[in-house]
């Protein structure tokens, strides 16, 4: 039996009071959406259908390169049933529906897989969670047996109906070909004049098919995002997720609650985090990895033994083992650090590769270059690789040592084994193994004097 997703995603969430779309707010770094699209992938759904309405042009383009997805036009939104039902033309009679909210980002893959086996054995599983505040939620209403008999919604619950604390989280299952004619005798006949899911369940129980509570792991899991506040405690329990798998996994974090992680991160042996570290898109981290406090680190892998000292950036480059990086370093695309290359504070680096062995280490620039192994390169120097249009190539060979504040305007050339005279400008070939000094001579003027106030008229 085939699994097909129905993810509602019509709403418009107003209380976020934001110009993008719900779905597409950014949890960990990605819309809500791609969260949930992930789940449903991890279940192996032979289809997914998005049910979208509000922001609808929006949310398709966010997701335009993805494949094997069905968008479904909910012109107004008439309520979670009609919601479905837009999409079951899309669905087989033979498949099992599971239905998702775009904006119940962290409900994990077991626990959706328990719901979709009850409704592979031919029942309608409903996830359902206890809250010491139901406010605002349909709630579970049980028979004398304790089985379900409907779910009712807060604005159409009797104040005995209000006190039970079990509610319905909106996520649901159900083989297709029963769901389907209880969606389409759905009426909107209550409180707030919808078309309820959740009558499906009281529409289940008259034809005497059973229904199956499946209780969510907490609150967290199956929390729904509708506001700012809640979006923030989706983030916050999601780094605490993360941060758990880390530590599982043998990383050290100085404190699991800051450490954010957007993307992927992939983690050698004896990794140890410091605190306020962000990792963006897919980074890995070899063996023995130290990341100092406040760096961020995007779509980059770092070597292992490689430090990263304190509010370094690191993006999209990669570094060789048992590098120094920072503080206040900034590599940026491109950049691609030998082993035990050293690069120190205020130093940025753009599209060059830094040898072994080599050291850039204070207050510099290096941007188009390649750079040999064992070079220094002395502080405030800079690789001048623009000329206001084009963009030009440095090239600075093996145990090359370039002086303080030199200048290199590219394209240029420092042959291996060269010396560059502190304070140079080079802008032609320096040969190799000699000195090269572009420096106008220093004089010292024979009894001057400096002028002095109320002097000369
Ligand atoms: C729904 C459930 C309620 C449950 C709660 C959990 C119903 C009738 N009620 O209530 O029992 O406790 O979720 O959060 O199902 N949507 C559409 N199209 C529509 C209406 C909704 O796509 O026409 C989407 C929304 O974007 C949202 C989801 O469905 O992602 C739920 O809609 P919402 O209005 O939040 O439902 P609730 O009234 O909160
Ligand atoms: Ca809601």
């Amino acid at each position: 039996m085939g699994l097909e997703v129905v993810v509602l995603a019509a709403g418009q969430g107003t209380r976020m009071r934001s110009g993008l779309p719900k779905v597409l707010q950014p949890l960990a770094g990605r819309p809500l959406l791609a969260h949930v699209l992930d789940t449903a992938d991890a279940l192996g759904a032979a289809g997914i259908h998005v049910v979208i309405g509000h922001g609808g042009p929006a949310v398709r383009e966010a997701f335009a390169g993805r494949q094997h997805t069905r968008w479904v036009e909910q012109a107004s939104q008439l309520g979670t049933g009609h919601a479905v039902e837009q999409a079951m033309p899309g669905v087989p009679d033979d498949a099992v529906v599971l239905v998702l909210y775009g904006d119940v980002p962290l409900v994990e893959t077991e626990t959706l897989g328990r719901l979709v086996e009850r409704a592979e054995q031919g029942t309608v599983a409903v996830l359902t969670v206890d809250l010491i505040d139901p406010t605002g939620y349909g709630r579970i209403i049980r028979g004398r047996n304790g089985q379900v008999l409907r779910i009712v919604e807060e604005k159409d619950a009797t104040e005995a109906e209000k006190a039970i604390r079990e509610v319905n989280t909106g996520l649901m299952a159900a083989p297709a070909a029963r769901l389907r004619p209880w969606l389409a005798a759905l009426d909107n006949d209550n409180a707030q004049g919808e078309f309820y899911l959740t009558d499906v369940v009281a529409l289940a129980v008259a034809e005497g098919v059973g229904v199956n509570p499946v209780a969510a792991g907490g609150p967290d899991e199956v929390l729904g995002i509708n506001d700012r506040r809640q979006l923030a405690e989706a983030e916050s329990a999601l780094r605490q997720r993360t941060a758990s798998a880390l530590l599982d996994a043998g990383v050290t974090l100085v404190d699991p609650a800051r450490v954010d992680v957007r993307g992927r991160l992939e983690c050698g042996q004896d990794v140890h985090i410091d605190i306020g570290a962000v990792f963006e898109g897919d980074v890995s981290l070899a063996d023995g990895v130290r990341i100092g406090p406040y760096c961020v680190v995007r779509q980059s892998s770092i070597g292992a033994g490689t430090e990263l000292h304190p509010y370094s950036l690191v993006d999209q480059s990669v570094t060789g083992p048992d590098c120094t990086i920072g503080p206040y370093a900034r590599l940026r695309p491109g950049t691609r650090l030998a082993e035990g290359a050293k690069v120190g504070n205020f130093v940025e680096i753009k599209n060059a590769e830094i040898g072994a062995g080599s050291k850039v280490n204070h207050l510099t620039y290096v941007g188009d270059a390649s750079v040999g192994k064992d070079v220094n390169v002395g502080a405030g120097t800079i690789t001048c690789n623009y000329d206001g249009a084009n963009k030009h190539r440095t090239v600075i060979g093996d145990g090359a040592f370039i002086g303080s504040g030199v200048e290199l305007v590219a394209p240029v050339e420092v042959g291996s084994g060269a010396t560059i005279g502190a304070g140079s400008t080079i802008s032609k070939t320096a040969p190799a193994g000699q000195l090269t000094v572009e420096r106008s001579r220093q004089i010292t003027v024979k009894g001057w004097e400096r002028p002095k106030k109320g002097g000369a008229k």
